[in-house]
């Protein structure tokens, strides 16, 4: 999908308490990554609660056309018959990967160490996203890539007919980054290793050694350092996707910030690797409680609830934190504007090459709603006006980016007067049920378009 219909603009109003049990779709990360190893698997991988929004059903697609059987059972079920490490097919027409970075950077992996040529593109805000990260460490594998200036899609790849393994420190705290080497590294010979400074979520470390290959994971004066044996033949899986930690955090922290609400969210995945927001979240006095802790399909899960917490105060998000949240400063900096005091966020730079640029989008949303915003080039600092005292009021700018929109909806059903986005088509990118759910919890939110 290279771009959604047209722009859905939506309101959010201030109103009564959210209450209520809240069962998020399936995670984003984990769901791209069963599509993609089952589909580089021999024989049928069986996925339940995969999340189908938009991204991952591009990545769906993606791997039909590589030649995989991707084939959907039920809502949220779906099976994969797998081509095999290196088994790779050559798409006879360009991969649209939609708004998805992930999916896209991902599968170019994947594809990087086959003999195969594909052209990959998206929309408006992915085709203005760096792609150099992820084509320079699969150029060191034998991989060719010409893309738009910038390294910019649309972009065609030539994987390499003699990949060679490579030993990579990744530049940058990027799982997709590290991903795509470790799955470019599946069909070269010996071991391939990826080194990174602070360590980023660990999903496809997990699911590959899920899948039957030996990965190790160690901990080195450098940081954080993964070693892969390549050419393992993959074994097909049975899967089961933990609910997303990053799609909790909406009606979470929607909960934090309306007088009087108390809100299941149930069996949400915690891997350590993206629980930072409800680290910072406890940290600035939230009332969070972990039911049920357990583990599930190699993912840590726990049943959240939160309530409403009238006083919450600023707090310094660890830099090195960032990795383990960097989806969730969004939807953080608003409810740092309902608490008291400054809640700085620096060392966040790569928010600036997200959907959108992310630390932009927020500072100029959150001050049009009335709340002060110091922005530096890493980062920003949000001074929060306590709980009640968003002023809202405003319309602000989605920029095709599914975290801003969801953020401002957010944002509004808190403030004094109701918050506007311009567009929020984008949410079905990652969280297709977000209205009706956010609806039931008891949100007043109103189709504009
Ligand atoms: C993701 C990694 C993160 C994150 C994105 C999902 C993943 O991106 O922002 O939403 O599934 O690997 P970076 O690797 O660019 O930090």
């Amino acid at each position: 999908m290279a771009a959604h219909g047209p722009a859905q603009m939506m309101t959010a109003r201030p109103g009564a308490a959210l209450t209520g049990t809240a069962e998020v779709p399936g995670d984003k990360s984990i769901s791209h990554r069963a599509l993609i190893l089952g589909a580089l698997a021999v024989g049928e991988t069986r996925i339940t609660g995969l999340l189908e929004g938009a991204d991952v059903l591009d990545t769906g697609r993606a791997m039909a056309a590589f030649g995989a059987q991707v084939e959907r059972d039920g809502a949220g079920a779906w099976r994969v018959r797998g081509v095999g490490v290196g088994g790779f097919a050559e798409p006879e027409d360009v991969i649209d990967c939609g708004n998805s970075g992930t999916g896209v950077r991902l599968i170019m992996g994947a594809m990087a160490s086959t003999p195969v040529t594909a052209t990959f593109t998206g929309d408006a805000s992915l085709r203005s996203r760096p792609m150099g990260r992820i084509t320079d460490p699969l150029a060191l594998l034998g991989a060719r890539a010409v893309g738009r200036s910038g390294g910019r899609l649309p972009m065609t790849i030539t994987g390499a007919a003699d990949p060679l393994p490579v030993d990579y420190a990744t530049p940058m705290a990027s799982a997709q980054v590290k991903s795509a080497v470790l799955l470019a590294g599946l069909n070269a010979p010996g071991q391939t290793v990826v080194t990174e400074r602070a360590a980023t979520r660990d999903h496809t470390e997990r699911m590959l050694r899920g899948f039957g290959a030996e990965v190790v994971s160690e901990t080195v004066a450098e940081g954080f350092r993964i070693t892969l044996t390549g050419r393992p033949e993959l074994r097909p899986q049975v899967i089961a996707v933990p609910r997303d930690p990053s799609s909790a955090a909406f009606p979470v922290c929607a909960a934090l910030i309306v007088p009087g609400s108390d809100v299941l969210v149930p069996n949400i995945g915690l891997n350590p690797t993206r629980a930072g927001l409800y680290a910072s979240l406890q940290e600035m006095g939230a009332d969070l409680v972990f039911e049920n802790p357990r583990e599930e399909g190699g993912e840590p899960v726990a049943d959240l609830r939160a309530r409403f917490s009238p006083d919450m105060k600023g707090i310094v998000v660890p830099p090195e934190r960032a990795p383990a949240m960097i989806d969730e400063y969004p939807i953080l900096s608003v409810v740092a504007a309902f608490a008291g005091g400054a809640t700085v966020m620096a060392g966040v730079h790569e928010l600036r090459v997200k959907e959108s640029d992310r630390v932009d989008a927020m500072a100029t949303g959150l001050r049009a709603c009335g709340v002060r915003v110091d922005e530096t080039e890493d980062g920003f600092t949000v001074h929060g006006r306590g709980a009640g005292g968003v002023a809202g009021g405003a319309k602000v700018a989605a920029r095709l980016d599914h975290r801003i929109a969801m953020s401002f909806l957010i944002c509004g059903m808190a403030a004094a007067r109701p918050v506007t986005v311009d567009d929020a088509g984008p949410i079905a990118t990652s969280f297709p049920g977000f209205v009706p759910l956010m609806t039931a919890l008891g949100a007043q939110f109103s189709d504009e378009s």
